[in-house]
């Protein structure tokens, strides 16, 4: 077995298979040759797995503590495209492009000939939307197998052992999960399971798509306000693309397709020329829009959210203060990219307001210039494969004892806002726990932001406990 492990390896890196990543990175001129931009570290939700830049604090556990427990909500891996960006965006675009074969001729246009003859990848949309794609799978293994090396005494030793990974039940999340789940074990034979929790409308906070089972949650407003930035951002972009005179009329939906385009085709084919048509500055923009949108839809600007990440980080904070009551000690719920935005906001990170003026919104994100300084980046937390981990370190040195959390967001760690006077700015554990509960205290419970008082709903997230309700 690994003899055909080694053999396989070998060959590969004799043929020079494609680099799965090749990030496409604009940079300067000899004068600055310092700057370096990689587009696909700009792309939000749409960015392949890359570990976020910390403000230089060391991801190590600090000196003197360890690890005890680590609790983990990720992102399922990368996939061959996203229902939505797909409907109503990028097949549109691909239609019209299409549709206006007979009379346009890019041929002229160094940034667009390749269009001539540029066919999309999407060639089965039954068995391609929202499935998981190879990367992801790579990803997902390769994430497990970084897992366990970080934690290898978090994992359980006996084969009897009742060890869980928890996906939703989507097959990009569980796919996503199984294989997470066999990298922990480097494709050794597995101790535990997967356990799919139902993404169906019934679940009340016991879920990990509390958007599904929110009915009256409303983000119609998301769309308004980030359209609003998309016309802005695209107009030198349109008049730059219809300069060469194509004969195709570019509207800001175009513009949008080929930026997505990039991401996703750059996932499934290793490269894409789309990614060359953009400068450094339309791509902030196009990261800006899908901040703007993500704001408003599942972050600080939709009153809803901090309610709906509440349960996962209610029910995490329990499983961190214990210690003895349940005998796994690394848990990772692999969920939709809902659930990140939802989880950050509801414990307090990257909110713009906390050091600027509330009063404003527009202050936070206006929609006639980017904010290049705002702290809710998308792309720190919501790429394929995104990650938020709380860690329950038990230090013992000179200048800390006792227990501490510490957040990392696709590695790098977070510091809580008012709550950082641990080692490595982690928060000591027992004022997390009444952190989360101030927070819990001062929004409205599940039940009661989705309108579901009384019609007998599950009001805390408890499957990681309580198995049967699920
Ligand atoms: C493209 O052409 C087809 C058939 O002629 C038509 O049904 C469709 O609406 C057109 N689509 C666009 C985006 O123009
Ligand atoms: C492309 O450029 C050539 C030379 O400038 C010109 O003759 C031709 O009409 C252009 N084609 C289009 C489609 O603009
Ligand atoms: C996902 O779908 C594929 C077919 O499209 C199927 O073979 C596979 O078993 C499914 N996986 C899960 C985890 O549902
Ligand atoms: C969502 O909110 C908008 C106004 O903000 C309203 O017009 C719309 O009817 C709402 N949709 C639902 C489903 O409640
Ligand atoms: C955390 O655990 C400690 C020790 O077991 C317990 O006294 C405390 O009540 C727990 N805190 C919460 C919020 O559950
Ligand atoms: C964000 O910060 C502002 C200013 O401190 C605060 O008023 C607001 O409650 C915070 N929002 C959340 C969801 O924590
Ligand atoms: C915020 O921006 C919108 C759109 O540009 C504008 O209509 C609104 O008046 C602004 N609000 C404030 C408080 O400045």
């Amino acid at each position: 077995m690994s003899w055909v492990l080694f053999f396989s390896i070998t060959f590969i890196t004799k043929v020079h298979t494609i680099d799965l990543y090749s990030p496409w990175i604009i940079s300067a001129g000899p004068t600055f040759n310092a700057y370096k931009y990689n587009v696909l570290q700009h792309l939000t939700s749409i960015s392949p797995y890359f570990e976020s830049i910390s403000d230089g604090l060391n991801p190590d556990p600090p000196q003197g503590c360890k690890v005890n427990k680590a609790v983990y909500l990720v992102r399922h891996g990368s996939i061959y495209v996203n229902d939505n960006d797909y409907f109503l965006t990028i097949e549109p675009f691909l239609q019209r492009l299409k549709n206006s074969s007979y009379y346009v001729d890019f041929s002229n246009s160094t940034e667009l000939a390749f269009l001539t003859h540029w066919t999309s990848y999407i060639l089965n949309s039954k068995e391609q939307i929202e499935k998981l794609a190879k990367l992801g799978f790579v990803e997902s293994f390769n994430f497990g197998a970084r897992l366990a090396h970080r934690y290898p005494h978090l994992l359980p030793v006996k084969k009897d052992a009742s060890f869980k990974v928890w996906g939703s039940s989507a097959n990009r999340t569980l796919r996503s999960a199984e294989a997470l789940f066999a990298g922990l074990y480097a494709g050794h034979e597995t101790i535990g399971n997967v356990v799919s929790i139902l993404e169906g409308r019934d679940q009340g906070a016991n879920t990990l798509t509390p958007r599904r089972t929110c009915p009256i949650f409303n983000t119609s407003h998301a769309f308004k306000l980030s359209d609003e930035w998309l016309k802005y951002y695209t107009v030198p972009i349109i008049a730059r693309l219809t300069a060469k005179g194509s004969g195709f009329q570019f509207t800001p939906k175009d513009v949008l397709a080929m930026q997505e385009l990039c991401g996703y085709e750059t996932i499934i084919r290793g490269s894409s020329a789309f990614c060359e048509i953009f400068t450094s500055e339309e791509w902030l923009s196009f990261e800006y829009y899908e901040d703007i949108k993500y704001y408003y839809e599942l972050g600080y600007g939709n009153t809803k959210s901090v309610s709906l990440g509440m349960p996962w980080v209610v029910a995490t904070g329990n499983l961190l203060n214990q210690t003895d009551v349940n005998d796994q000690h690394l848990y990772i719920s692999i969920v939709h990219r809902q659930m990140p935005p939802f989880v950050v906001t509801a414990l307090g990170l990257y909110n713009d307001s906390e050091y600027t003026s509330p009063t404003n919104i527009n202050h936070t994100l206006p929609l006639n210039e980017i904010n290049n300084r705002r702290a809710w980046k998308t792309s720190r937390f919501l790429t394929f494969m995104g990650n938020i981990a709380l860690e329950r370190l038990d230090c013992a040195s000179a200048a800390y004892t006792g227990s501490f959390v510490r957040v990392l967001v696709n590695s790098a760690p977070e510091p809580l806002p008012g709550c950082r006077s641990g080692p490595s700015f982690s928060c000591p554990l027992k004022q997390y726990m009444d952190y989360v509960k101030r927070r819990s205290d001062s929004y409205e419970a599940f039940t009661k932001a989705c309108g579901l008082e009384n019609r007998n709903a599950a009001e805390t997230l408890s499957f990681f406990v309580n198995e049967k309700v699920v």
